[in-house]
């Protein structure tokens, strides 16, 4: 793999998966960038959120991954930003349908709702998952 530029960012309430990941990132030889945070100090989740989502919208990266406790709170302020299709995700059949159809450029999990093993599965799933276009870029176009 490794075609694919990745932003990737955390808070206290996702560093542990979000290391897990990274693990992951490398074995699969993709391209990426963390921003932080980088130990378990507390932190605010909105600013590393609109900090990878800024970097996504400008197009530095391809996709994003944010990690908190429930992947919500990221994806909420991930989707403040203009051209960010933020997911939420916990199943492998909507990540592979949120990149099929939805096109989704930020991926948002939570360490504290499911397991590593399902969460890395929903970011490789995520990751190699094309778009499909054609009525779906319609669909899209209409929410920008
Ligand atoms: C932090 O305690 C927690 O609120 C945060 O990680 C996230 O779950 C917010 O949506």
């Amino acid at each position: 793999m490794g075609s694919l530029k990745i932003a990737i960012g955390c808070d206290h309430g996702g560093f542990h998966l979000k290391e897990k990941i990274l693990e992951y990132l490398d074995v699969n030889k993709f391209e990426y960038k963390d921003f932080g945070i980088y130990t378990l100090e507390q932190s605010d989740y909105p600013i590393v959120a609109k900090q990878v989502a800024n970097e996504v919208a400008a197009g530095n990266f391809d996709r994003g991954i944010l990690v908190c406790g429930t992947g919500l709170g990221m994806s909420i302020a991930a989707n403040k930003v203009k051209g960010i299709r933020a997911v939420c995700l916990e199943n492998t059949y909507s990540a592979r349908v949120s990149r099929a159809h939805n096109n989704a450029n930020v991926l948002c999990l939570g360490e504290r709702v499911i397991g590593q093993n399902l969460a890395l599965d929903i970011v490789d799933v995520w990751l190699k998952t094309g778009f499909e276009g054609g009525r779906h870029k319609r669909r899209i176009d209409m929410i920008e």
